[in-house]
């Protein structure tokens, strides 16, 4: 089968690989039809390189046909139409039972002191081929895969793979109030549908902040008041205040992470890791740390005092410092974590199945086939053709 493999740093290449097996009686394998690019897949383009392997599949966003099934699987049969969620979760563990389904203690990655394995990402997760493929093998097919109805088209349901959830559980994690503010940091993916789902959700006032034209443009065009942060600079937190009563928000979300710009000296030692051989650099970046901090100390300034930060964006290292006297005196709430995207399906199908109130139908900027995934990867790093959302439909 054809699919997107990682090679090196900012080296990704459509390959053929063998056609994904059956390996346990209670997995599936699916026919995919339409597979997301992330944010998340841009920290493996780049940054998280010394934790792949070349030739690694990439893609945690499918959905598609099941094409066959092993002899216990019970709940799924050839040609259901599912959608996968990003997670590798089981479904009946501990934490799977109570709603933590990224720590599933089935899957998790204790050589690296890891939670839950996710689809086409890192040794750190358990190094699972991922679905920017034809075909991906699915453990748990009674519990992981996410059926949905035959009808709409896949752009109605593909989010519910990861951008869903993931939004949907940043903003119940911001614990907004009824009619309060939300400040969203980053208008990618994540931080778009975040914007949507806080309004959909009762939100009064909802803000966000990018630094990309297009991106600030359409949220503004589903009702965000928007904030440019290469126009506002230093004046940024004073503009956001001034537009929340003067305290700032009572909640911000961080949907930028580690790929901020304006990133500190930490850059260097990131570029530096780049050069390393691997096992070197996987050690300097695990312990050193490679975060770029910048939106999260943004987030921790504009916050109202005792406020809640919601932290969707992915970081990276361990070892820079946080504004921890500041985030004290403010006496803010921090939560965080990958999605528990099993955990928030019922809540969310229904607005993709009666209607489409968040707009999903469309909020994909770009529809590719497999073979276009190189110039894909690049021009979203780059946020050029006004790409914000990538599908690819092998
Ligand atoms: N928690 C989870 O389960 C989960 C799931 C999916 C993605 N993510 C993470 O969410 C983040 C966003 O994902 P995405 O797909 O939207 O990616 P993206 O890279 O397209 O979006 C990030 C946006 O942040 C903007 N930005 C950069 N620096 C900024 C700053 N200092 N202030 C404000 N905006 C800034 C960029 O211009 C860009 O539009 C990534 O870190 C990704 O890994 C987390
Ligand atoms: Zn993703
Ligand atoms: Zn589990």
């Amino acid at each position: 089968m054809k699919a997107v493999t990682w090679q090196g740093r900012r080296k990704i290449e459509v390959a053929t690989v063998p056609d994904p097996q059956l390996v346990d009686p209670t997995d599936a394998v699916i026919e995919v039809t339409t597979t997301g690019l992330c944010g998340s897949d841009l920290h493996l383009y780049e940054v998280l390189g010394p934790f792949l392997d070349a030739g690694d599949i990439l893609g945690h966003e499918p959905m598609g046909v099941v094409a066959e099934v092993g002899s216990e699987v019970r709940e799924l049969k050839a040609g259901d139409r599912v959608v996968v969620p990003f997670n590798v979760s089981c479904g009946t563990c501990f934490m799977c039972e109570r709603g933590l389904h990224s720590q599933c203690e089935t899957t998790q990655v204790r050589e690296h002191g890891s939670g839950a394995s996710l689809f086409g990402y890192t040794k750190l997760y358990g190094q699972v081929p991922g679905g920017q493929a034809e075909y991906l093998r699915v453990p748990f097919a009674d519990t992981l895969p996410i059926r949905v109805p035959e009808g709409p088209p896949d752009e109605r349901f593909v989010y519910l793979s990861d951008v869903l959830p993931t939004a949907w559980q940043a903003v119940v994690y911001a614990d907004v109030p009824p009619g309060g503010s939300v400040a969203v940091l980053g208008l990618g993916p994540i931080g778009d549908m975040c914007t949507r789902v806080a309004a959909h959700r009762g939100a009064g006032r909802v803000i966000g902040i990018d630094l990309v034209p297009e991106r600030l443009a359409r949220a503004a065009g589903h009702g965000v008041q928007v904030f440019d942060l290469s126009e506002y600079g230093d004046q940024l937190v004073d503009a956001v205040r001034g537009a929340t009563g003067g305290r700032g928000p009572d909640a911000v979300i961080d949907a930028v992470g580690m790929e901020a710009h304006g990133g500190s000296a930490v850059k260097a030692l990131q570029t530096a890791t780049g050069l390393l051989p691997d096992a070197m650099a996987s050690a300097l970046m695990k312990k050193a740390g490679v975060d770029r901090l910048g939106a999260l100390e943004l987030a921790i300034e504009l916050v109202r005092r005792g406020g809640t930060i919601s932290l969707a964006g992915v970081y990276g290292g361990a070892a820079d410092p946080l504004p921890l006297l500041t985030m004290f005196d403010k006496q803010i709430q921090l939560r965080m974590g990958q999605a528990n995207v099993r955990r928030w399906v019922d809540d969310l199908m229904p607005l993709v199945t009666d209607g489409d109130p968040l707009g999903v139908e469309g909020f994909a900027t770009h529809h590719l086939s497999l073979d276009d995934a190189p110039r894909a990867y690049a021009d979203f790093q780059k946020k050029r053709d006004s790409m914000v959302k990538v599908l690819f439909h092998p």
